[in-house]
């Protein structure tokens, strides 16, 4: 059965972060179609979607003897309870947006929340899919001690026809969908490796 893990582990909790604001963003629609398969398709994952507008620009100002304005702490507290991220990174001029990369950094200051955990990355755009950011959001990663699957990579021609998105940004192709899952069934396999249950 795809993902089944047995009956005896404990789902694994993974954040969905999404680095659009856009409304219709194809990024968020890539996060809801994860969640969707999470309770279809795979079992032992639980996907939850952070939402990181509320976010403040970091600014070490607003920091204070370890605590953190509200909105940063009750983010960093998901990201704490996270067994694993999933980042759905769209590519600005060849990098990560610059909302994630704020996120990126508020989960990173003491004690940096990211330690230790597992991630993968989902992108959508131009010709190359995003590839670029994601290999910078890899870079990142190895500052604030995320560990990323390697394999399946998933960049996401978004453009091309036939349309893989409506205009709410609901992914609607299902061989996309079928490629979604196996990165997740990916990431739930590494997680459980990592945390030396599998
Ligand atoms: C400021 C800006 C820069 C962009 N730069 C790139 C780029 O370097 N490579 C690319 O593939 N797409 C680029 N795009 C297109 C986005 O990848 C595309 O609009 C994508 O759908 C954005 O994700 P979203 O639908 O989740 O908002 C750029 C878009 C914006 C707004």
């Amino acid at each position: 059965m795809a993902g089944d893990t047995g009956a005896l582990s404990p789902a694994i909790k993974v954040a969905a972060l999404c680095g659009s604001l856009r409304k219709g963003s194809f990024h968020r629609g890539l996060i809801r179609s994860a969640i969707e398969l999470s309770k279809g398709d795979i079992k032992g994952m639980e996907i939850e979607y952070i939402d990181i507008s509320p976010l403040p620009m970091l600014n070490t100002d607003l920091e204070s003897n370890g605590t953190y304005p509200p909105e940063v702490e009750a983010f960093r507290q998901k990201i704490l309870a996270a067994d694993s991220v999933l980042f759905a990174s769209p590519e600005y001029n060849y990098s990560l947006t610059a909302p994630l990369k704020n996120a990126i950094d508020w989960a990173s200051r003491p004690p940096n929340v990211w330690a230790g955990k597992a991630a993968a990355i989902v992108s959508t755009g131009g010709s190359s899919g995003g590839a670029k950011a994601q290999y910078h959001l890899r870079q990142v990663g190895v500052f604030v001690d995320l560990h990323f699957i390697n394999k399946p990579e998933f960049f996401l021609n978004a453009f091309q026809p036939p349309a893989k998105f409506n205009t709410d940004g609901d992914l609607i192709d299902e061989e996309v969908k079928n490629k979604l899952l196996k990165l997740l069934l990916s990431l739930q396999q590494f997680t459980l490796r990592l945390q030396g249950k599998a």
